[in-house]
């Protein structure tokens, strides 16, 4: 299997006013991630998830440790855009991130300052519409559509880019339920259908349940890796985390705590029912 994130004890800390000590906001973050693979990572406010996801684009560079993103060296100034072309990034407010007053502008935005010809790029717009599963809208206003809709065009102007990463900081945060099913399908088939390499951070453990690994991070450094099933299953170190499992692990451990042992740990409420049914 082929890394395509590769982060080697990275420590960063963010300038600080003149006379103040720097803190440290990543301490040593090790993370791998294979290409293909659909991680999610968790922590508490300010244990520095988005401090390492603005690493994976080079928005910010490590201070000390080493970071290779598809194989690219990021402290190598002259792999910036190399990375940048193979790494995309979507944000919490998906009004934060559309630039134009139509959809297939926004969309074509990226492409266009790639330098894509004039008439290769509906074929680029058309096609990363369709993954998001917003054909049809092109010459809508993006800000007359609901949040997860513009969040899915905020994606699919990520995807016009053509990147093998994508990076996700707290997509869902600012969307109603509908919102958030719509863009965790959007997750989801980028990376079944399309290959894409999912780099997920949230708030929400159940999403989290959907990864092929999760990560916790705690004040600056990774405290847990595995499997969700295994990292939901560290009770005492997911509190110490400041964080609580999904709500079909939880039933799982109160049913435990009352003599009932459903044997395996449920991550996901589909699980918990099929164990209670057994
Ligand atoms: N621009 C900045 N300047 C100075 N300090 C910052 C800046 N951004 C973040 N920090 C600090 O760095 C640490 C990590 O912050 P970061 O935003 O990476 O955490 P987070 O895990 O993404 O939190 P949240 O869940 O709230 O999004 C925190 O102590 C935060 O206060
Ligand atoms: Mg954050």
């Amino acid at each position: 299997m082929t890394k395509v994130i590769d982060a080697n004890n990275i420590k960063y800390a963010y300038p600080t006013i003149e006379g103040t000590e720097p803190k440290l906001a990543l301490k040593g973050v090790t993370l791998a991630v294979e290409q293909g693979q659909f991680v999610a990572i968790l922590g508490h406010n300010g244990s520095g998830k988005s401090t390492f996801a603005k690493h994976i684009n080079v928005l910010l560079r490590a201070q000390e440790g080493t970071l290779t993103v598809v194989g690219l060296d990021a402290a190598d100034e002259a792999n910036v855009w190399g990375i940048r072309s193979h790494a995309g990034m979507v944000f919490q407010n998906p009004d934060n991130q559309l630039v134009s007053t139509v959809v297939e502008e926004d969309v074509a935005f990226g492409p266009e300052n790639l330098g894509v010809p004039h008439e290769e790029l509906r074929g680029w717009v058309t096609e990363a519409l369709e993954a998001v599963g917003m054909q049809g809208f092109e010459k809508r206003a993006p800000h007359m559509l609901s949040g997860g809709q513009k969040q899915r065009i905020a994606i699919a102007g990520v995807l016009a880019m053509h990147p093998d990463i994508i990076v996700f900081d707290e997509p869902t945060a600012m969307l109603d339920p509908q919102g958030r099913a719509e863009v965790m399908d959007t997750i989801r088939y980028l990376n079944r259908e399309e290959g894409k390499t999912i780099v997920l951070i949230t708030h929400y453990m159940e999403e989290a349940s959907e990864a092929d690994r999760v990560f916790v991070m705690t004040d600056g450094a990774v405290t847990d890796e595995g499997t969700p099933r295994e990292v939901f299953s560290h009770k005492d170190r997911l509190e110490e985390a400041g964080l609580l499992p999904p709500l079909a692990t939880q039933v799982y451990y109160d049913l435990k705590e009352k003599g009932l042992d459903l044997g395996i740990c449920p991550v996901t409420l589909k699980e918990l029912v099929d164990e209670l049914c057994r």
